[in-house]
């Protein structure tokens, strides 16, 4: 397909999208917050007071949601990209899997942390299984990262496409976690094959 095809095709997708025009009057800057509210809903993760590690935040609807709930908690949030600031907000940019960034993260911690959420995504090449395999990589890295920075009751989530390291990924969760999920909200667009990873209480 030509690639002006391509992106008249999202546009017209983002228009004809529900949870585009929610995040419009919710004040969210992007639709991924349906996602994590939805894994909020059956998971019940935030409360208030929490401090919680945003990796892959920006544009920031995560860390948006996360500092509703936590209030006066912390969120340290990590991106390559620039992002505007949120209450209750550190920023830190840079590459996550950089030793230096993941030192000046533990930094900012007290005790530890109760969350780590990543929503790192590669930028796609449109080749389904590298993009999955990519991205599969960054979910690992931040999964042995939180088994580092978490609190023992602590919930690491993370997006993950099926297949590519699908499996190897479950399994590392088995091994760190007690309790391991996956799941697919209803926002997460259907023609993806974007899943969350939701894991529980360390090992
Ligand atoms: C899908 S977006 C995240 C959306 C975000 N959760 C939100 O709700 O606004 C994925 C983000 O991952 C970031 N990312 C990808 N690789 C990264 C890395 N190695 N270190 C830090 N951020 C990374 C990208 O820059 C991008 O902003």
């Amino acid at each position: 397909m030509k690639k002006n095809k391509i992106s008249k095709n999202w546009v017209n997708k983002q228009r004809r999208d529900i949870y585009v025009r929610q995040s419009k009057v919710d004040g969210y800057r992007a639709r991924s917050a349906y996602k994590l509210i939805e894994i909020d809903e059956k998971f019940k993760i935030f409360k208030g007071g929490m401090c919680v590690i945003d990796i892959g935040a920006a544009p920031g609807s995560w860390t948006q949601y996360a500092s509703k709930i936590v209030k006066n908690g912390k969120i340290i949030s990590i991106d390559l990209k620039e992002m505007e600031k949120v209450k209750n907000n550190i920023q830190i940019k840079g590459d996550f899997t950089s030793p230096l960034i993941q030192d000046q993260i533990k930094n900012y911690l007290n005790k530890g942390s109760d969350v780590v959420m990543s929503d790192m995504a590669v930028n796609t090449t449109g080749i389904k299984n590298i993009d999955s395999i990519q991205t599969g990589e960054l979910c690992k890295e931040a999964m042995i990262f939180s088994k580092d920075v978490l609190l023992e009751e602590g919930s690491f989530i993370s997006k993950i496409f099926m297949g590519g390291s699908f499996n190897e990924i479950v399994a590392l969760g088995k091994k760190l976690f007690k309790e391991v999920k996956v799941f697919k909200p209803k926002s997460s667009r259907k023609d993806s094959k974007e899943s969350f990873i939701i894991c529980k209480n360390l090992r």
